[in-house]
């Protein structure tokens, strides 16, 4: 349940690129390796996969939910410092989940920092349980 009654969760736009960049720059997980660019951002909104929280019209999160045929995965999950702990990271994932699920995705991946400590009590809480059985292998083209 979210407490903020003026939120609202909706596709990114051109028009949220410059806000969303500056939000993963302050907000930059260690984790994160590849820049972050307009081209980048652009595709994602062409597929629908960015989605963004508005409070009173100002960006207060984003959420990438992709689905690739297969399964659906979670990127970039971000709230504005200011506005967490009331239910915002939590609507996000909800409504990615009903997106993937709606295209079709059987199940969810989503991506977290090994030292992202708080990253992880934030998923665990939201339903979503750590898989040991397997490790991520990845290479840039
Ligand atoms: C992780 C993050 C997205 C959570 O967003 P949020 O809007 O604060 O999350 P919610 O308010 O929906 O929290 C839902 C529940 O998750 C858990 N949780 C959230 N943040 C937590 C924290 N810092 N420590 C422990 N548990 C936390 C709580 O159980 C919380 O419920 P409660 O507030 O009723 O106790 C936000 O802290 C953030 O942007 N962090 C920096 C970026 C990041 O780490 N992103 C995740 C990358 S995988």
């Amino acid at each position: 349940m979210c407490s903020v009654p003026a939120m609202t969760i909706r596709p990114a736009t051109a028009a949220d690129v410059p806000a969303v960049l500056a939000l993963w720059q302050r907000e930059r997980s260690a984790a994160a390796l590849l820049p972050d660019t307009e081209d980048a951002l652009g595709r994602a909104i062409e597929t629908g996969a960015l989605l963004v929280a508005e409070v009173d019209g100002s960006l207060s999160g984003t959420l990438v939910a992709g689905f690739d045929g297969w399964r659906g995965n979670l990127y970039r999950l971000v709230v504005e410092p200011g506005h967490r702990r009331r239910g915002i990271g939590r609507a996000l994932v909800r409504h990615g989940e009903e997106r993937l699920k709606a295209l079709g995705a059987p199940r969810i991946t989503a991506l977290v920092g090994v030292e992202e400590g708080e990253a992880r009590a934030f998923w665990e809480a939201t339903g979503y349980a750590q898989d040991r059985r397997i490790s991520r292998y990845v290479r840039n083209i």
